[in-house]
Formats: C-alpha cells, sequence, structure tokens
C-alpha cells in the first residue's frame, strides 16, 4: 500500500500582515511547513507533494530536501481545485493525506490513527468537537451518527451552525477514489471555490462508509492565521517539550519560560533555571546545571559543567565539570577540555583550552591553542587580526599570562613561561623565561596635580 502525502499551502496569510508567505513564518526556528512536512515524514511515507503559489518559488526556495514534489497553484481556487493540482503528483498511490502547511502542531500518532481508521474506509475525516466551531466547516452526521456530508460555513444555515463537530481538513482518501471525486467537483456555493469536503458527500452517495478520528489536543489542529495564534502555538509546542524533557528527569525551574528550538539531548539530573533557550542540536551529560537567561545553540556540554548566569555558548564543546560564566561567551569552535574555568565578559572564539585552564575575567581569546593548567589574567587579549588577515596564538602548559596583556599573534608563550601584566608581547616567549613589556615606573614624590585657573 503506498502513501502520498499532499500538504496545501497555497494561501495568502492576509492576516500574518507579513511579505513573508504564511508557512515560512517559523514556530521555534522551523517554517510551519517545515514542521508539517517532518511529521509526514514519521509516518512511512512514499511520497510527498506541497501545493504552493502565495509567495511563490520563496516557499521551494526555502527547502532543500530532494524528494519533495512541488505543485504550483497559481490561483487559489478553493481546497479541492489544490488537492487536483497535486493529483499527478499522487499518480500510483493507494491512498492520499491531505496535510495542511499552516497546521503544524498535528502528530504522528494522531496520523496513525487515521490510517488505521483507513483501513475499512475509503476516507477518512480528522474531526473535533469545538466550544467555538465559528468559521469552520461542519460535519453533518444522520440519526445513526453516520457522517453524511461536510457544510461550509458560509453555506450553512442555523441548524448546521449549531452543531460543534468539526472538519479540521486533514482526511485520509483512497487514491484512486479522489481522483474520480475530484474530477467532478463544482464551484456552485457561497464563496465560488471548488471544495475538497464536497468529497464526503460524493462518497456517501456511493454508499461508502466515511470514518472519523480525533486528535488528542485541539491544538494539533489549529491554523495559524495571525501572529497571536502562532505565538499561542509556539508556547503550547514549547510547554509540550518542556513536560518531555521533564519526563526524562530534567528539572526545569518553571517549564513557562523555557524554550527548546532545536533538538536537546539530555544526561540524568540536569538541573535548567529560567530562561534557558536551546537552538540548534544540543547535547548535555550528567549533572549539568545551567544558569538563568543562557543560550546555548549547537554545543556539546560535558558532564558535571556548571554554566551560571547569563552566558552565550554558541558552536561550543565543553569538556566534563568545566564551569563558565556568568556573562560569558563562547563562539563557534571553541573547545574546552574538562575542568576549564571561563570567567565573566570572557569571549572564547575558535579556540582550544585544554585540561584545567583557567581564563576567569575580561579576556578575548580567538584562534588560540591553550595547553594545560595555564593561568590567563584578567583582561588579557589575543590581537589576532591584523585588518586583513587573523592570526594564531599559542600557550604551552602551565604558562602564566599576566593581566592585561596583549599577545599580538602569530605568537607563542613556551611551556611554564610567565608574563608580567601589562605587557604587549610580540615575539615568542621562550619556555620557562620570563617576559615583561610594559614600561618601568617613575616616581616623583611630593608632585601636585593642575589646579582648575580662576
Ligand atoms: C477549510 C475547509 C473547512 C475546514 C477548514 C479547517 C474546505 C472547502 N473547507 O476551510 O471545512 O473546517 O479548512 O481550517 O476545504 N489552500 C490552498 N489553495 C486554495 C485554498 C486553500 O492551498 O485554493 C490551502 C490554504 O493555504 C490552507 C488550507 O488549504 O492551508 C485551507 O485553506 P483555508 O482557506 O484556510 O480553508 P477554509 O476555507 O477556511
Ligand atoms: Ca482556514
Amino acid at each position: 500500500m503506498k502513501l502520498g502525502v499532499v500538504i496545501l499551502a497555497a494561501g495568502q496569510g492576509t492576516r500574518m500582515k507579513s511579505s513573508l508567505p504564511k508557512v515560512l513564518h517559523k514556530l521555534a526556528e522551523k517554517p510551519l511547513l517545515g514542521h508539517v512536512i517532518d511529521t509526514a515524514r514519521t509516518i512511512g511515507v512514499d511520497r510527498i507533494a506541497v501545493v504552493y503559489g502565495h509567495g511563490g518559488e520563496q516557499v521551494p526556495a526555502a527547502f532543500q530536501a530532494a524528494d519533495l514534489l512541488w505543485v504550483e497553484q497559481a490561483k487559489q481556487l478553493g481546497t479541492g481545485h489544490a488537492v487536483e493540482q497535486a493529483l499527478p503528483a499522487m499518480d500510483g498511490m493507494d491512498r492520499v493525506l491531505i496535510l495542511y502547511g499552516d497546521v503544524p502542531l498535528i502528530r504522528s500518532e494522531t496520523l496513525a490513527a487515521l490510517l488505521e481508521a483507513g483501513k475499512a474506509s475509503p476516507l477518512v475525516l480528522l474531526t473535533a468537537t469545538l466550544a467555538d466551531p465559528a468559521g469552520y466547516g461542519r460535519i453533518v452526521r444522520d440519526e445513526n451518527s453516520t457522517i453524511r456530508c461536510i457544510v461550509e460555513q458560509k453555506d450553512a444555515g442555523a441548524e448546521v451552525l449549531a452543531l460543534r463537530e468539526i472538519n479540521t481538513g486533514i482526511m485520509l482518501v483512497d487514491g484512486s477514489r479522489l481522483k474520480s471525486w475530484i474530477a467532478r467537483l463544482e464551484n456552485d456555493n457561497a464563496q465560488g471555490e471548488f471544495y475538497l469536503t464536497d468529497i464526503v458527500a460524493m462518497a456517501v452517495a456511493e454508499g461508502a462508509e466515511v470514518r472519523s478520528a480525533q486528535p488528542r489536543d485541539v491544538c494539533e489542529v489549529q491554523g495559524v492565521n495571525d501572529k497571536v495564534q502562532l505565538a499561542e502555538l509556539e508556547r503550547h509546542l514549547q510547554r509540550s517539550r518542556a513536560e518531555v524533557l521533564m519526563r526524562q528527569g530534567v528539572t526545569l525551574r518553571d517549564p513557562a519560560r523555557f524554550d527548546l528550538r532545536g533538538t536537546l539531548m539530555v544526561g540524568r539530573d540536569v538541573e535548567l533555571d529560567i530562561n534557558v533557550l536551546f537552538a540548534g542540536d544540543v547535547v548535555l551529560g550528567d549533572n549539568v546545571r545551567v544558569g538563568a537567561n543562557t543560550v546555548i545553540r549547537d554545543s556539546r556540554i560535558g558532564s558535571g559543567v556548571q554554566i551560571f548566569e547569563n552566558c552565550v555558548i554558541d558552536s561550543a564543546v565543553i569538556g566534563d565539570c568545566a564551569q563558565i560564566g556568568p556573562f560569558a561567551r563562547l563562539r563557534p569552535a571553541a573547545k574546552l577540555a574538562a575542568n576549564v574555568h571561563v570567567g565573566n565578559f570572557v569571549e572564547i572564539k575558535k579556540s582550544q583550552v585544554d585540561e584545567g585552564s583557567k581564563i576567569n575575567h575580561l579576556s578575548y581569546i580567538g584562534d588560540c591553542t591553550i595547553g594545560r593548567s595555564v593561568n590567563v589574567g584578567a583582561g588579557t587579549i589575543t590581537c589576532n587580526y591584523d585588518g586583513a588577515n587573523k592570526y594564531p596564538t599559542v600557550i604551552e602548559d602551565n604558562a602564566f599570562i599576566g593581566s592585561d596583556t596583549q599577545l599580538v599573534a602569530p605568537v607563542t608563550v613556551g611551556a611554564g613561561a610567565t608574563v608580567g601584566a601589562g605587557s604587549t608581547i610580540t615575539k615568542d616567549v621562550p619556555a620557562d623565561s620570563l617576559a615583561l613589556s610594559r614600561t618601568r615606573q617613575i616616581g616623583r614624590s611630593g608632585w601636585k596635580r593642575p589646579e582648575k585657573q580662576r
């Protein structure tokens, strides 16, 4: 049984008040349409076609995946017309699942339930019962609760408008019957559109039993039409991600102030304070603690690491039991070994820091290789850039860099060497030696500061 998916994504999204096509707006850093595509991929689909239109080539251009089939619907003449455009792409599919590109939180489990019901019926609708069904197509059932048809809000009379079971739009249809039904759609309705929903009455007329399934949570079938709904779904998504992590044993001080915009793998006994934001792919070892207001992107963090408040960590690797922050910034390709300490207002870029070394205060370390047990004093700067090119700095094991040192790269400080505070180091420092380049202090006893003239 081959399963094809058609994702409808041609609509304009006027209420987003944006020049970006609606389905490219992001939820947790991923376009709405990306969520739908990714979920579709989890249920064993053979083919995915996306019907796009509004926003033109911007939509396909936003997705790299080579296996997606893009179908243009130049004019949005209705959901039935949209699916019609995708029929050639669905050739040979035994079953076709219709999804909406602006309904991002649909879950795999719900789609699986639809597929299950589809074993016994050529048409399965995903429906929901809402306190306020306004705007949706209504599911009309007979006295035996058998589905008869769907009536759109704009075509409905008072009796139908009182029904609270709605069409979510998501449905599973037998492939060959879909073709024959779509071919017979007409647009003689209140909106002058080709309604996909009219296939329900056609199926019933042919004696087919139309079945239904329901999502566990109505958020799964909520569409995004404006920025308010976008924010609501973002919160909902974040809350459920937070719950998954808490069930894995993570302590979240406040799940309402937690954001995961990518993937997070965690060890045991991880504790996250408020306003910690993860993006990209992050791995945390056991016993990691992260302080409030910290952003971590695409990084690997070892066990026992403590990250204090207000750190920004991007594409870094941090070894076991390291201590970072508060107010530290680790930039791409910062690689810290075990037990490294990086303190406040320290920026580290494309540098390796070996075991037990400390850079505790107010430093810039760029394009640098630091050995073991090195102490980098407050205010040390690697001058790695001459305005055109970048150069490396090497600081070998057990070296001691006095405070307020400038290391003008390319330069090497040998093992065990000491650089006196306030030095500007422009030449290599041999191992186990002292380098000092500050000017000598002078003294004038009894010297008076100038006074303001009257
Ligand atoms: C549709 C359903 C309605 C259901 C509702 C759920 C029809 C006729 N009605 O209503 O029963 O309750 O969804 O939200 O199917 N789209 C296209 N091309 C088009 C028209 C729509 O790609 O020509 C896409 C939109 O981008 C959107 C989806 O289809 O993702 C639904 O379109 P929308 O206009 O929101 O559907 P409704 O008419 O509100
Ligand atoms: Ca709609």
